[in-house]
């Protein structure tokens, strides 16, 4: 255990290391500078979160750490290592380094984005000792305190929103690196706050993230906490938004924002012409496994009463007709 505990801490020093060092060339590397500069990020807001540039060139760490065949590099994720053909080489190359840190303040990973077009436009640290993609929320450390004092989180998709939404007066912006939101992350974030925006990109994907992200807080609902979606236009994920249209405007979509029951009625309602008993009956079973998500609570109660009345049955009967039924999970 002990060795354990040795062996993570000198990964954790391995990685801040990088994270320093990328840090350092992006001072020095004009081309990357310019390319968050175009992008509207000031230099106040790239230190809030310590962003870096990998040089390009294939063993650019060679020259951060004297051992470059040492093991920690690897199991860190930032080294490659061919098992064929011996050779080693860096993982991430020419790109815009975005650290991740766990809620500690510890670097655990790293994200990457390419300073043009080129394919993948992010590339993030493989699953390592210290890093789980599915668990870890961008900026969760940086926004901490900002988190209480606004009173709530705002959940996005990338880092490039989590950076914009900082700089334009939203500090409490965290979000799950592209992967779809789990109750893993949400858990972690009811830590540190009651109430959470939801604010994914307006496009298919966004959407979709939305309702993978409902099922995933639903189960953590209760009668203290504020759950609600921000619905952006399909051009725009908050970032593009904020930049566009200003602070205001996004302040208005803040306070605008869905309520996670009025959502759960909008996606139960799916293909259902209420207007009609084939309708509403269809209503009652795709609203079924969502409401039985929630936790027992005042508020379930009343997120039953709202479903009953568009389904203009009475609460009891419904629950009744749920409880001998056992419509299967979607
Ligand atoms: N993502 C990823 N790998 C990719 C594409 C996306 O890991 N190849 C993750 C990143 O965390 C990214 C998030 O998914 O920030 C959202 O993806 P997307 O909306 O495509 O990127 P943006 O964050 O909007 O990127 P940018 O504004 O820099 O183009
Ligand atoms: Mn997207
Ligand atoms: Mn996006
Ligand atoms: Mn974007
Ligand atoms: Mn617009």
């Amino acid at each position: 255990r002990q060795a354990a505990k040795q062996q993570q801490d000198s990964l954790v020093d391995t990685m801040e290391r990088a994270a320093q060092a990328y840090c350092e060339q992006l001072k020095s590397t004009p081309h990357a500078i310019d390319y968050l500069k175009r992008r509207g990020v000031s230099g106040a807001v790239s230190s809030r979160y310590g962003l870096g540039y990998a040089p390009a060139g294939w063993n650019y760490l060679a020259s951060v750490f004297p051992d470059y065949t040492s093991r920690l590099l690897e199991e860190g994720g930032l080294v490659i290592h061919g098992a064929e053909d011996d050779k080693r080489y860096d993982r991430f190359r020419d790109r815009i380094m975005f650290p991740i840190r766990d809620v500690k303040g510890q670097c655990i990973g790293f994200g990457g984005r390419v300073l043009g077009d080129e394919k993948p436009k992010y590339l993030n640290s493989p699953e390592t000792p210290l890093f789980h993609k599915g668990r870890e929320l961008y900026g969760l450390y940086e926004a901490r305190t900002d988190l209480r004092e606004a009173g709530y989180a705002l959940v996005c998709e990338g880092y490039m929103d989590v950076v914009a939404l900082a700089q334009l007066g939203f500090p409490n912006a965290v979000a799950t690196l592209g992967t779809a939101c789990t109750g893993d992350h949400i858990h972690k974030l009811f830590r540190f706050t009651e109430a959470v925006v939801f604010s994914f990109d307006g496009d298919a994907a966004g959407q979709r993230a939305a309702r993978k992200a409902l099922e995933a807080v639903l189960p953590l609902v209760n009668d203290t906490r504020s759950v609600k979606f921000l619905f952006l236009p399909p051009e725009h994920d908050p970032d593009s938004f904020i930049r566009t249209h200003g602070a205001d405007a996004f302040t208005r979509m803040v306070h605008a924002a869905m309520p996670f029951n009025q959502f759960l009625l909008q996606v139960a309602s799916e293909g259902c012409d209420l207007g009609t008993a084939p309708g509403r009956a269809r209503l009652s079973n795709q609203a079924q496994p969502l409401w039985n998500l929630l936790p027992p609570s005042t508020l379930k109660r009343l997120v039953l009463d709202e479903l009953a009345q568009h389904i203009a049955l009475p609460a009891q009967e419904l629950e009744g007709i749920w409880q001998r039924t056992n419509a299967p999970a979607s």
